[in-house]
């Protein structure tokens, strides 16, 4: 590898020599949270805030998530006569893939595909498999991703350093006694505190240190491995070396749960684990740390942080550490699968000194590990640990020859597919009244063995597999269910998951109310002071002209009529005219509103889109120039005068709508816009009839549609409509296109949407193509904001009330529709409660968000609903005479 070159000497000394220098945080992403660019876009700002801090980061990275695996087939495949080179193929093209997803060039993990390629052909001559090459291949998917991110952090302006873990963690000799597997795939490292190697990194110039988890070197310098999961005592060991002030390891949980959370979705987070209780959870089952990463760390008395890497804004985790709590209690249920149970009958045993002692004997000789053991005077029954890191089939063969020799001295029985649940926690044994209903729970369950662990932090019991996830579903409510949520026990994982979608990603898109945060508090405070109103909409025009940019980038639509009813904000509508946008109005009212704002505006400029309008409204809407688009026959039938010798766009129902609701579906049987497919002829011969010219062809499916090929095809139905119809040339594809809600949302896929629409004007390129976008233009340049009331506690609910709801935005009461909220006044503050904000309107449905997650609130907070600019001052209202909100431009 081209490690660069460490130039201290190793010495052991006292941390404390480098306190107040830069302190050492390790940080450990394993496979999962690092499988992204968004991931590493986190990566990147978690680091540059450590560094901010005044922390030395040192990075600890496994390999891409999949890797192990797929280095594992590859190495079993290739032993059947596979060949090496497409399994190389398959790893290659996987890592390139991800090196093009994070910017990267194939140059940047070059070295290491081409290590990769040569050892995969030397595995392929050997033909047999050495735990020494098998540790070399592995510890390839770690030296990979660790290129890769190094290269990607560089390229974010971030000084850092790449550092082989083969120089800085030294296995153990012979770390187990148990032979060359152990030795290769399950070393263990010496870990004291190295003085020179902190003052070394201390002085490397570097912002970020990154290293490879999994991986370190022997007394021969030949790779070896910590075993499966191994990268969290990799980090355990850095953390001690380097004297860090505390371990992180950033996961795809934000900690240890009361049981598996993706069994149990309410499986509480436990908030505070000793090193005693953590290391007794990941030993018997609970997979989020490899057990062996606790005793380090433990040693040193070095905090550990689990962290949550999709979401690095819920600042909940799981912190081990020295707990002073002793109160006995069940933290957490853990399940340990795949066990076997051994069960050994003999007489021989009775009052016979040394039976356990050559029992033993013969387990030890053939390397296998035992887990509870539980004896009797004629049985000792053992349940198995399964094997660190050989084979499945190297692990059958040993059980073969251990129950062969055995058998010399009992009669052993074999019983696989168990599986061991634990119950964890302080002083079990002072609490076992407390586990009668578990007792009860195992009444008609065969159970092999029970065991309470000498250390008094575990209860288990070994049960057929298939008993497992029912038992532990009932186990779980039966301990947890009435639990209170405080210093031990944190949310449960299913609240934590729905808060992640109220949250904001880091790094992915900022929006533009966070940077004038200022003016924004501003405002709000000089609208309350001189009464003017209890909310304000306010308006950021350079985001309007993003957005429109980003609307007119797709050449494919010829015209732009924006639908007024979106927002009409006097600014607003004047600077979307001056950017050659038309209007698409669905009233009288809007069209002589506009004509007030823009007395020049031309008449080709205004479209007219009505339904179920006064025929009234048709006539004036001709004699403003505009063009009139006909959603029924009844006006043709029954007032032919006010269209004849006229052109008409005619608006047709395709059949199906779209939209984020019910209500805004405009298509189909159910929906009273459009004329019908049955009544299309109808219309067509009213038309003849009267002299009426079919200009152009108009369909709108609804609201909110996310879907980039809607519009194409609704082009091609119109376009099929319109074969036989020589005097169509424009067609109106309506507006509704979406944009995200929730933070994490994707923006509306613009490219796709012209690609669609391109494909089909190549197909039938004589129409001119309209669009009448409403929301996509104006709904993220507005924002509302309210001020907080008062906050209500009724049980386990919180409620924070604001000074506008429905009135002053309707959307969530009449759609349910998400609107992000956040607490402006303390938009830094931790994420802490998790409240319905409501308003003051005298409706149980005034709610504008359920659920939220916010900091700490009180009275006077200033919060933000965002994504508000469009349907959202237009459809406030005077209900309960409470004023209607304030408008603001910002430029
Ligand atoms: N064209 C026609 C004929 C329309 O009826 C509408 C919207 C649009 C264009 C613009 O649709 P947009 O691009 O804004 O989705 N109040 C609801 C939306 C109602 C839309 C009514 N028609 C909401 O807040 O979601």
């Amino acid at each position: 590898m081209n490690a660069p070159s460490l130039s201290y000497t190793s010495a052991s000394g006292s941390s404390s020599a480098l306190a107040g220098k830069r302190p050492v945080v390790v940080m450990k992403f394993g496979g999962t949270s690092v499988r992204s660019l968004a991931h590493w876009q986190r990566i990147a700002s978690l680091v540059r805030r450590q560094v901010q801090e005044g922390y030395l980061p040192v990075l600890v990275l496994s390999a891409l998530a999949g890797v192990s695996d797929e280095l594992d087939q590859s190495i079993t495949l290739i032993l059947q006569g596979g060949d090496p080179k497409s399994e190389w193929q398959k790893l290659k093209s996987l890592h390139l893939q991800f090196a093009a997803e994070l910017g990267l060039k194939p140059e940047d993990c070059q070295s290491q595909l081409s290590e990769l390629k040569r050892l995969f052909r030397g595995l392929a001559l050997i033909g047999e498999d050495s735990p020494a090459l098998r540790a070399k291949i592995f510890s390839q998917g770690e030296y990979l991703l660790s290129c890769m991110g190094h290269a990607y952090l560089r390229n974010r302006g971030l000084k850092s350093l790449w550092v082989d873990a083969c120089d800085w963690l030294k296995a153990e000799s012979n770390s187990s006694g148990w032979g060359e597997p152990d030795h290769f795939l399950a070393a263990r490292c010496e870990y004291s505190y190295d003085a020179a190697l902190a003052q070394w990194c201390m002085n490397s110039g570097a912002e970020v240190l990154l290293t490879q988890g999994f991986i370190a070197q022997d007394a021969q310098g030949k790779v070896v491995l910590l075993g499966r999961g191994g990268s969290d005592t990799s980090a355990s060991y850095l953390a001690v070396k380097l004297g860090a002030e505390r371990l992180e390891i950033w996961t795809d949980v934000p900690g240890i749960f009361t049981a598996n959370p993706n069994l149990i979705p309410s499986s509480r987070l436990l908030l505070q684990l000793g090193y005693d209780e953590a290391q007794e959870l990941a030993s018997s089952g609970a997979q989020v740390l490899h057990p062996r990463c606790i005793e380090p760390i433990r040693s040193a008395g070095i905090p550990l942080l689990i962290r949550w890497s999709d979401c690095p804004e819920v600042k909940v985790q799981t912190t081990i550490g020295t707990t002073t709590s002793s109160f006995p209690q069940v933290k957490g249920i853990s399940a340990k699968r795949g066990v076997q149970v051994l069960s050994m009958e003999s007489i021989g045993m009775w009052h016979q000194t040394g039976f356990l002692a050559d029992l033993f004997a013969v387990f030890k000789k053939h390397h296998i590990s035992v887990d509870v053991i539980s004896t009797s005077e004629t049985n000792v029954t053992v349940t198995l640990d399964s094997g660190v890191g050989s084979s499945a089939h190297a692990q059958q063969n040993q059980l073969s020859v251990l129950l062969e020799e055995l058998r010399g001295f009992c009669r052993p029985k074999l019983y696989s597919g168990c599986v061991s649940i634990s119950l964890v926690g302080r002083h079990i044994r002072s609490i076992l009244h407390l586990l009668a209903p578990v007792m009860a729970a195992l009444e008609d369950k065969k159970v092999f063995v029970v065991s309470q662990a000498a250390n008094d932090l575990n209860f288990s019991f070994t049960v057929e597999e298939k008993e497992a996830d029912r038992l532990l579903r009932s186990l779980h409510e039966l301990l947890f269910s009435q639990v209170v949520t405080g210093e031990v026990f944190g949310p449960r994982w299913h609240r934590l998951t729905e808060d992640r979608e109220n949250i904001e990603p880091e790094g992915v898109r900022r929006p533009w109310w966070q940077e004038r945060r200022q003016e924004l508090l501003a405002l709000m405070s000089s609208a309350a002071e001189d009464h003017t109103g209890a909310s304000v909409y306010a308006y950021h025009m350079p985001t309007l002209t993003q957005s429109v940019a980003a609307f007119k980038a797709s050449p494919s639509v010829d015209r732009v009529f924006y639908a007024l009813k979106a927002n009409a904000h006097p600014q607003i509508v004047r600077w979307l005219a001056s950017q050659g946008v038309g209007f698409d109005c669905v009233s009288l009212g809007e069209m002589r509103f506009l004509l007030q704002q823009l007395p020049d505006l031309s008449a080709d400029s205004l479209l007219f889109t009505p339904n179920f309008a006064p025929i009234d409204e048709y006539r004036e809407a001709y004699a403003l120039g505009a063009t009139v688009t006909l959603d029924n026959l009844a006006c043709l039938q029954n007032h032919p005068e006010v269209f004849a010798g006229r052109g008409v766009m005619l608006r047709l129902d395709p059949g199906v709508g779209r939209g984020h609701h019910d209500h805004v579906r405009t298509a189909g049987s159910r929906s009273k816009f459009g004329i019908g497919l049955a009544e299309g002829d109808a219309m067509r011969r009213l038309c003849q009839q009267h002299g009426v010219e079919i200009v152009g062809l108009h369909s709108h499916l609804g609201s909110g549609i996310s879907a980039p090929e809607s519009w194409s095809e609704t082009a091609m139905f119109l376009a099929q409509w319109a074969e036989d119809l020589p005097s169509v040339r424009i067609l109106d594809i309506g507006g509704g296109f979406a944009v995200p809600e929730k933070p994490a949302d994707p923006p509306f896929a613009v490219e796709a949407f012209e690609q669609a629409l391109a494909e089909f004007r190549k197909v039938y390129p004589r129409y001119e193509i309209w669009a009448e976008p409403g929301r996509y233009l104006v709904a993220e340049c507005g924002v509302l904001l309210v001020q907080v009331t008062q906050i209500k506690r009724k049980g386990r609910k919180i409620f924070v009330g604001v000074s506008a709801g429905m009135n002053a935005l309707l959307r969530p009461a009449l759609y349910g529709a998400y609107h992000h909220i956040v607490n402006l006044s303390r938009l830094d503050a931790p994420l802490k409660i998790n409240a319905d904000v409501v308003g003051p309107i005298c409706e149980s449905g005034d709610v504008l968000g359920h659920s939220r997650l916010l900091p700490e609130t009180e009275e006077g907070d200033v919060l933000l609903l965002a994504g508000v600019g469009a349907y959202g001052r237009v459809m406030s209202m005077g209900y309960n005479m409470r004023p209607f909100p304030v408008e603001k431009v910002m430029t």
